[in-house]
């Protein structure tokens, strides 16, 4: 049974207590719906610390007006039967008297207090965490609101956790750097820029990047959405062929060019089987790792940079990325 905290006075309390004892606290926000890449993060924390802390909180500031707030997957009697899966049991319940993992499910007015803030979260009223410069490329030029949400509900669950140790997937790579960015910036000490960790992206045997938003997908639809990791992975195989290595003035544009043929390659055999899957790109960029400058032109030896993409599958849309030149 995995204790569930619904309240910042509770919460307050349990980490009280582990300080008190000297347990060190590892924390894993997700928004829910849970699948294996979620898990991993679980699993990994579990295995550093005593303690682990899942926030499941479908962050409404993150979503602009159009999107998928309303429609986004709340599974959460299946979330806990699946936590509960991965949790060791323990031989006896004497061994074990505290869980190693609670969750922390907050209602969206325990996240924005202020009288009248959630109704106007498009307004500004209230406080925004943005995190210029790092936030409006990418992910961010498509997105326009996506990051500020994504910075502000993470600085409050930091300050409500005050965790040691935190853990996200590369899977959103731009959103787990620029939160590194946030806590550099904003002198955070729980987590520190070390202590944020990020760890790599889980995927199908497809290739295809575990995600909550999978479940949006026909069963058509998930036979092509493989593709996006198969068009990254095409220009990461170039960047690192022998040719290149050679010393070849490969450019950022050559990369994007072999990376879009295969979406290119993928919507002419779609279009020719006539499967009624639509297939549409958003943006295949790469992106130096430090200060999401867009390469262009040669990107010359030792850079460290992501292949990052976004794909439309139908109504479904879908971002991978591959880091180059480091781990
Ligand atoms: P969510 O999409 O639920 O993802 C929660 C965490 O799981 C993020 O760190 C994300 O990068 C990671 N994750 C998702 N799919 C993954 C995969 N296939 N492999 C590895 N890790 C994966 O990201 C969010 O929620 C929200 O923006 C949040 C940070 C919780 C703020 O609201």
């Amino acid at each position: 049974h995995i204790p569930v905290i619904r309240t910042l006075g509770q919460l307050r309390r349990w980490r009280k207590e582990a300080r008190d004892k000297g347990l060190e606290v590892g924390v894993v926000p997700t928004m829910g719906a849970l699948h294996e890449g979620h898990l991993n993060l679980v699993r990994t924390s579990l295995s550093r610390h005593p303690l682990t802390v899942m926030t499941l909180f479908v962050n409404p500031m993150q979503f602009a007006p159009h999107e998928d707030l309303s429609s986004y997957p709340r599974t959460f009697e299946r979330d806990l039967s699946l936590l509960q899966s991965i949790l060791p049991t323990p031989a006896s319940p004497r061994q074990m008297p505290e869980s190693p993992l609670v969750i922390f499910a907050p209602t969206p007015d325990v996240m924005y207090p202020l009288k009248g803030e959630l109704q106007d979260l498009r307004s500004h009223k209230g406080v925004e965490v943005d995190v210029r410069g790092w936030g409006e490329v990418m992910e961010g030029a498509s997105r326009p609101q996506f990051f500020k949400g994504v910075a502000t509900v993470c600085t409050k669950l930091f300050n409500a956790v005050e965790p040691d140790h935190a853990y996200f997937g590369q899977k959103d790579i731009q959103q787990a750097l620029l939160l590194r960015i946030l806590v550099k910036d904003l002198l955070l000490s729980h987590p520190t820029p070390s202590s944020l960790h990020i760890l790599p992206t889980t995927r199908s045997s497809t290739g295809l990047a575990l995600s909550s938003r999978n479940a949006y997908l026909s069963p058509a639809e998930l036979q092509v959405s493989p593709v996006l990791h198969k068009a990254l992975s095409a220009a990461k195989g170039l960047y690192e062929s022998p040719t290149t290595a050679e010393g070849k003035d490969i450019t950022a544009e050559d990369l994007i060019a072999a990376s879009t043929r295969v979406i290119l390659d993928e919507q002419e055999r779609i279009l020719s089987v006539n499967e009624g899957v639509e297939l549409q790109l958003d943006y295949i960029e790469l992106f130096d790792r430090d200060t999401f400058e867009p390469l262009r032109g040669p990107i010359g030896a030792g850079r460290e940079f992501v292949v990052a993409g976004a794909i439309w599958v139908g109504r479904t849309r879908l971002i991978d990325n591959l880091l180059i030149g480091w781990e």
